[in-house]
This record gives structure tokens, C-alpha cells and sequence, in this order.
């Protein structure tokens, strides 16, 4: 994979620069910024080195035609904050806004195009379709880099195609995302523990299917977790349970114990009537129950304290931690104990701890960690995820052949 060094002098160069500006947003305001923060290495380079920069992103999942509310002004301001210079925004995606505002651009300016996916090409499955976009994007530009981690598990016009068509490198975030990466699954430093969470378990899977060949302990905690219980036969109550797992789980508890490795599960569990998740409210108390008693009313809502302490201990021990996934429904303050501990525990591993992107990176930074914390926080959700399921991800295929 090149990087930007090897495209040689970008003095005066159209730069076409695929970022990950998929942020959170409470009508026009970002709630986290961390993904535009992880691209300001790159594009500070591009524009110190006097490139002009033309910026692709997305936001969220317009169904290829403008909608107001996805526009990506929020992040044209908030990146021009960050880098202290305006980011001009094209008023189309790769129309004649777009040729207007590229041809507008002097040395060192920066330029964000209208989301990519405001264009029925960028998320078609024809080929032809796709390329007939990245064609446009190419035409407007000398070179292509990519560095939008968050997106390279997605085979799209603006991901994949037009690294076909232009001499391209990744950026500086893609280089150390892939390092981080490649280094845990290839070479992890031992004990290597994994952290699970999230409400989907069918989501994990795969992730689980690979991780169980390379870590030593597995951690599973969050809405996934019941479908474990269940799998060791315990009765969940109301929780979060995935019944068309669950021999699959099974399969996974006789795979770690035939093979040695440690797959843990929690021991205790903090449990309630239910909770009105848009009010940020739970019904009725929050009391914490043994895994295998929970009441057939009552649902699992976080982790309890012993196990949030089994987890700590063992996340404590690591040399290479990798988390993904939240342990209980944080977004609640009530709620929040297990994933503020586990978060906790990796802020004190003494070695490489890596946060995987998405709810876990969010909950990290709202529970007031600083991102120097960590090893390394992803700005990939998705990415990681496949990262870790050992697939091959086309964004970084199509890197590493030729121009
Ligand atoms: C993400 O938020 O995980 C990335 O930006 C990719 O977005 P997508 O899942 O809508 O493709
Ligand atoms: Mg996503």
C-alpha cells in the first residue's frame, strides 16, 4: 500500500481524499467529532504540502438523491474549525457545483463535495453504474487517496472504484488502522483478550468464529451475552435473546473448552422491567441478580459488579486487548456501570488496547476518557468488525494493486 509520500510532489495537485465524516449529529450539531479529528493528519499534510483537496464523504443513508437532512455542511464547518481554514462546500456531489467549486480551489484550500451518496452510483451493485460516477470524481483530480477507514469494507464508487481509475495511496489514518489491525490478528502480544458487546450477537458471529482461532480469552458481555446464558442453559427472563443462535453459541462454549481458551460470560447481571430507551429512563429499580437466576418478568440491562470486576481482572492482565461493543445499554446513566468499567480496566492495560469504532468508541469519549487513554480508538464500526472477522475489505484490496 503507497502512501501519500510515494505520490511525490502535490504542489499544485487536484487531491481527491476519501474521508469517513459519518458523525453523529443532534440536528445540525455533531455529538462527536472524533472521526473528523482522525482525519486532520492527512489533510493537514495535503494542504501543508499546497495541494488542492477535494474531500468525498458521507453521511448517514440517503437513498442516492439530495435530502436536506444529510447534507455534509456540519462537517465542512466543523473541519474548518479543526484545521483553521474555511472548507469550501460544492452544492452538488459531482455536478457542476462540484466542477465549480474544484475549479475555484487555489493552493493548500480544501473543498468538501454534497454527500457521496446523494448519487444513485456510489452504492450501486452494477459495476458499470459505479464507475460511470467514479469517473467523474476522477476526471476532477490528479491523484486519489483513501482515508476513510470507516468505509473501506465497502465495495462503493467512492471507496473502490475510484482508486481504479487514479494513482492512489492511503492516508495516514488508513496506514495506522491497517497497522493496529494486521498487528492484533497477525502477531497479537499474549494474553490476548477480545471484549464483546452489543445487542446483536448474530452481528458477532463471525467475529467470534475467527477470534476464538487467535485470542485466549473472549469477554461477552452486553445484549449479546443472554444468548451465551442461554446457551448454558439458564434461564434469561424479558432479556435480549437471539433463539436462532443459540446452538451456534453452544458450539462456541465446546470449541473454547475443547481448545483451551477461556471464553467468559457474566456472572452476575443487572436487571429491571424494561426501559424506554428514547426517555433515557428505566422501568422500576435496577437490581442486580445472579446470571442464572433472573426472573421470568425481568430483563438483563448491564453486567452486575462481579462480573464487571471478572472482566476488569482479566482485561487488566492483557498485553493486546481489542473491545468492541458496549456491556450494557450506557446511553442510560443507570446503565452504564459495566461499559464504564470495562473502559476503565483498558485504560490500565499495560500494553496495546484498541477500542473498536462505533458505540464503543462514543461511550469512551462520553464517559470522559481522553482518546490518549487508549492504544488506539477506530474510527471503523463495520470496518473493524470484518477487519476482525479475517474478510477481505475491498477499500484495502484495491489499495495494494497497481497505479
Ligand atoms: C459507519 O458509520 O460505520 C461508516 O461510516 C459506514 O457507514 P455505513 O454503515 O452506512 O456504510
Ligand atoms: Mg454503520
Amino acid at each position: 500500500m503507497k502512501s501519500v509520500q510515494d505520490l511525490g510532489d502535490l504542489k499544485g495537485k487536484r487531491v481527491l481524499i476519501r474521508c469517513d465524516f459519518n458523525v453523529p449529529l443532534d440536528g445540525e450539531t455533531i455529538t462527536d467529532d472524533g472521526r473528523i479529528r482522525a482525519a486532520l493528519p492527512t489533510l493537514t499534510q495535503l494542504k501543508d504540502a499546497g495541494a488542492k483537496v477535494i474531500v468525498l464523504a458521507h453521511l448517514g443513508r440517503p437513498k442516492g438523491a439530495p435530502e436536506p437532512k444529510y447534507s455534509v455542511a456540519p462537517a465542512a464547518k466543523r473541519l474548518g474549525e479543526l484545521i483553521g481554514a474555511e472548507v469550501k462546500l460544492a452544492s452538488d456531489t459531482a455536478g457542476p457545483g462540484a466542477e465549480a467549486t474544484v475549479a475555484g480551489l487555489a493552493d493548500g484550500e480544501i473543498a468538501l463535495l454534497e454527500n457521496v451518496r446523494f448519487e444513485p452510483g456510489e452504492t450501486s451493485k452494477v459495476d458499470a453504474e459505479r464507475e460511470a460516477l467514479a469517473q467523474k470524481w476522477a476526471a476532477l483530480a490528479d491523484v486519489f487517496v483513501s482515508d476513510g477507514f470507516g468505509v473501506v469494507h465497502r465495495k462503493q464508487a467512492s471507496v473502490y472504484d475510484v482508486a481504479k481509475l487514479l494513482p492512489h495511496a492511503a492516508g495516514t489514518l488508513v496506514k495506522k488502522e491497517v497497522d493496529v489491525f494486521s498487528k492484533v490478528l497477525s502477531d497479537p502480544d499474549r494474553p490476548f483478550v477480545v471484549v464483546l458487546g452489543g445487542a446483536k450477537v448474530a452481528d458477532k458471529l463471525a467475529v467470534i468464529e475467527n477470534l476464538l482461532k487467535l485470542a485466549d480469552t473472549l469477554v461477552i458481555g452486553g445484549g449479546m451475552a443472554y444468548t451465551f446464558l442461554a446457551a448454558k442453559g439458564y434461564q434469561v427472563g424479558a432479556s435480549l435473546l437471539d433463539e436462532a443462535s443459540i446452538e451456534t453459541c453452544k458450539g462456541y462454549l465446546a470449541t473454547a473448552e475443547a481448545e483451551g481458551k477461556q471464553i467468559l460470560l457474566p456472572v452476575d447481571v443487572r436487571i429491571a422491567s424494561g426501559m424506554d430507551f428514547a426517555a433515557r429512563t428505566v422501568d422500576g429499580p435496577v437490581e442486580v441478580v445472579a446470571a442464572d437466576a433472573i426472573p421470568a418478568d425481568k430483563m438483563g440491562l448491564d453486567i452486575g459488579p462481579e462480573t464487571e470486576k471478572l472482566f476488569a481482572d482479566a482485561i487488566k492482565s492483557a498485553k493486546t486487548v481489542v473491545w468492541n461493543g458496549p456491556m450494557g445499554v450506557f446511553e442510560i446513566a443507570e446503565l452504564a456501570k459495566g461499559t464504564a468499567a470495562v473502559a476503565q480496566a483498558l485504560t490500565e492495560v499495560d500494553g496495546l488496547s484498541v477500542v473498536g469504532g462505533g458505540d464503543s468508541a462514543a461511550a469512551v469519549r462520553e464517559l470522559g476518557h481522553d482518546d490518549s487513554a487508549f492504544g488506539h480508538i477506530s474510527t471503523g464500526g463495520g470496518a473493524s468488525l470484518e477487519y476482525l472477522e479475517g474478510k477481505e475489505l475491498p477499500g484495502i484490496a484495491v489499495l495494494e494493486e497497481g497505479n
